[in-house]
Parts: C-alpha cells; sequence; structure tokens
C-alpha cells in the first residue's frame, strides 16, 4: 500500500474479529514505532505489547469507558517514554507510526489517550512500570469487525496557511481544552454506542448528519 493511502484508509477500530495477530507482524508495528524521529535521537521509549487476555482485560477496566474495548482487541501496544524534555512529542511520533503501520497491514487500531489520564499509575503498576517513565498511549489492536468509513476532517483550504498565518477564516474551538474557556460543548449524537470517547460517535454519521455536525462546528468568517 502507499504510504498516503494507508494514511487515508486509517480510522480508529473499537470492534475486532477475533483473529489473532501474528508475531511477525506485531513485530513488525514495533519496528516502525522504533523509526519514528525522536529530540536529539534520544529514542526515550519502550513498547508493551500485551495479547495476553488476562492482561487486556485488567487494562480495559483500568481506561474504562475510554478503553474498554481493549478487551476485546487481538493485541495492545503500550507505549512509553522516559520522562525526557519531549518524552510526549517522541512517543506520539511511535505511536502514529504504529497507527499507520497497521493500517498499511490492514490491521485496525485506536490511540487510547495515556499521558494526563489519572490511570496512568494503573497501568504502570500493572505492566511493572518503573515512575521514570511517562505513559504515552495505550494502542488497541485488530483485525476490524467495523468499517466505519471517511469521517470528517478540516478540509486542507481551512487549515492551510501560505507562508504567514493570514487567513479570512477562523477556527472555533469547541473543546475543553480551549483553555477551559469554552461555553459549547461538543454537540451530541442520539442512539450513540458508549464505547470510549465521545469524539468516536460520528464514526457511523450519515452524510446528513455530518453535514449537521459541519454546521454546528464552528468555523466562521471575519470581517
Ligand atoms: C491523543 C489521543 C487520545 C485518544 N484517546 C482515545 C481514547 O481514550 N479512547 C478512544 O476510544 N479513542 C481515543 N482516541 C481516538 C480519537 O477519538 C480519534 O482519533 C478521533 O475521534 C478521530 O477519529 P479517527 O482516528 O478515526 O480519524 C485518541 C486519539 C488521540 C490522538
Amino acid at each position: 500500500m502507499h504510504t498516503f493511502e494507508a494514511i487515508k484508509n486509517r480510522r480508529s477500530i473499537r470492534e475486532f474479529t477475533r483473529q489473532e495477530i501474528t508475531k511477525e507482524n506485531l513485530e513488525k508495528l514495533i519496528e516502525a514505532a522504533r523509526l519514528a524521529p525522536t529530540a536529539r535521537n534520544e529514542q526515550p521509549w519502550e513498547f508493551v505489547v500485551i495479547t495476553n487476555q488476562a492482561v487486556k482485560q485488567k487494562i480495559s477496566q483500568i481506561t474504562d469507558p475510554n478503553g474498554l474495548f481493549i478487551s476485546s482487541a487481538a493485541a495492545a501496544i503500550v507505549v512509553f517514554c522516559l520522562n525526557s524534555k519531549y518524552y510526549l512529542e517522541d512517543g506520539s511520533a511511535a505511536t502514529e507510526n504504529i497507527l499507520i503501520q497497521a493500517s498499511d497491514l490492514g490491521i485496525g487500531s485506536c490511540w487510547v489517550a495515556g499521558d494526563k489520564k489519572p490511570y496512568c499509575d494503573k497501568v504502570k503498576q500493572l505492566l511493572k512500570v518503573t515512575d521514570k517513565y511517562k505513559l504515552i498511549s495505550i494502542i488497541a489492536l485488530g483485525y476490524p469487525q467495523q468499517s466505519p468509513g471517511p469521517i470528517e476532517k478540516r478540509a486542507i483550504k481551512d487549515v492551510v496557511h501560505w507562508e504567514a498565518f493570514l487567513t479570512k477564516t477562523l477556527y472555533q474551538k469547541e473543546f475543553k481544552g480551549n483553555n477551559g474557556k469554552s461555553k459549547k460543548s461538543k454537540p451530541k449524537e442520539k442512539n450513540s454506542k458508549k464505547t470510549g470517547e465521545s469524539c468516536q460517535k460520528t464514526k457511523n454519521a450519515s452524510p446528513k448528519t455530518i453535514k449537521k455536525q459541519k454546521s454546528s462546528k464552528g468555523f466562521f468568517t471575519q470581517g
């Protein structure tokens, strides 16, 4: 598969078949991860590969509700980085490489948040990881039981700024991350299954729903 196809086809997958992932393919994912760029080439990462059902089950409980589906994944890769200056960037680059390589292999994946989550210590305790390390991500992996199709992403014309940030279109963030000042809450979809992040709820949205959401997404024109 061409790189761009693997990137374009990748979607967060949270429902998996019972098919196992071969050790060879799991190693390929780690191979992709370890080749990611890192600040000062520090490579501060460690990857814990989990296929044991009891351990997946425990992680699923620890990360409930965000990572509940991990118990049904064929495997999970947990990414840790030494608490270095750029641990988050480095670990995120490795995580993204795993997601893209998985997509290339036809393996479904979902990034479950690590850093900043209250369950970090519990995950570290379970996997016998010392305090020197930060939890970056838990990646659920398995062959897809769902085919979510395309998701709404901001268009290139809305996100690109040639040479400088000169644009008439502003993106109004609706999320809590907006220094906590956001008044709007994310649009909720009716009948959506509670299996993880609320972000995922556009996964099976009809084009009509997506259109509706787009108009409430907060794109507006200045002047
Ligand atoms: C830093 C980060 C943390 C995430 N955490 C979770 C999570 O805890 N649970 C989950 O189901 N999805 C999680 N996701 C997946 C996002 O919900 C998903 O990427 C987003 O909705 C866009 O969908 P897509 O991946 O199909 O393009 C996370 C993604 C990122 C990048």
